[in-house]
């Protein structure tokens, strides 16, 4: 049986957050990110649109020899997730598999906060779907969770702007609306791949005692645990430490952006999906 590289799919620069940190634990697979730049964000499109995009990606990536693909987008794992597992898999190839980035964060909350108060920072599309709240109710049905959706974050990231004086307002903002709503709050989840560049922001208007939750390295001990109980997927994962990274955008934007978020020279192919 042929194996391939496990797909990591997001709908622009965010995923690359969550390739770092899986690469870092598992640097023996090989991968390959996909980011639908020329698309993002999905996170202000409908259900309908983000699924359609999103099982497009999918399809791409089953093509390109994935048997195991990554949602690291949470505005997909949210709106797309489901709906792809069981409307299309079955179709596609019942062997293979996708997965999401929402439950493996979620799991790791329980033991973090102390006051069974938690708050999730997110784009629009994740916080109107309550797919947050559903799974800590699915977990731990004791803890409180609140929302705040930051719209404008994204393109801070997008447009390389995390680090400059103006984003502080924005950052501070969505923030100080978090904790209005809810100011028991301990534990602060930022769900969605791109706000790890805005951390330095975050943690300066975090009241300090207020712990800030990355997803990173909660995704990827989980994508670690689930190949060591699927060896029967673990054997369809190549394993020449080779990472290929492809965008539905320029090559020459997704270097120069990437940059931001990875810090090696990387090799970059044009694809077209849909
Ligand atoms: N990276 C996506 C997420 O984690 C957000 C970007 C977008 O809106 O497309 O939700």
């Amino acid at each position: 049986m042929y194996s391939g590289p496990i797909g990591i799919f997001d709908s622009g620069y965010g995923g690359l957050t969550i390739l770092q940190q899986i690469r870092r634990v598992m640097p023996q697979y090989d991968y390959i990110y996909l980011g639908d730049n020329a698309r993002t964000p999905y996170g202000t499109r409908s259900f309908e649109v983000v699924y359609e995009f999103t099982r497009q990606a999918v399809e791409r990536l089953f093509a390109m020899g994935c048997h195991l693909v990554v949602l690291a987008c949470n505005t997909a794992s949210a709106k797309a997730l489901r709906s792809v597992q069981q409307n299309d898999l079955e179709r596609l190839d019942p062997q293979r598999r996708v997965l999401g980035i929402i439950r493996p964060t979620v799991e790791s909350i329980g033991g973090m906060t102390h006051s069974r108060h938690v708050g999730i920072l997110a784009t629009e599309g994740t916080i109107l779907s309550a797919s947050y709240p559903l799974e800590v109710k699915k977990l731990f049905p004791d803890v409180v969770v609140t929302g705040q959706a930051c719209p404008l974050w994204v393109p801070l990231v997008e447009n390389n702007e995390a680090t400059s004086s103006g984003a502080d307002y924005f950052v501070q903002k969505y923030i100080d609306a978090l904790l209005a709503q809810d100011p028991l709050i301990d534990t602060v989840i930022l769900g969605c791949t791109h706000y790890p560049l805005l951390l330095d922001k975050i943690k300066k208007y975090m009241p300090s005692g207020i712990r800030v939750i990355c997803q990173g390295e909660y995704v990827a001990a989980s994508l670690q645990d689930y190949l060591m109980r699927h060896p029967e997927m673990d054997v369809r994962c190549s394993k020449d430490g080779k990472c290929r990274f492809f965008t539905t955008e320029s090559k020459e934007k997704f270097i120069s952006s990437a940059s931001l978020f990875l810090q090696e020279p990387i090799e970059v192919e044009h694809i077209t999906l849909g």
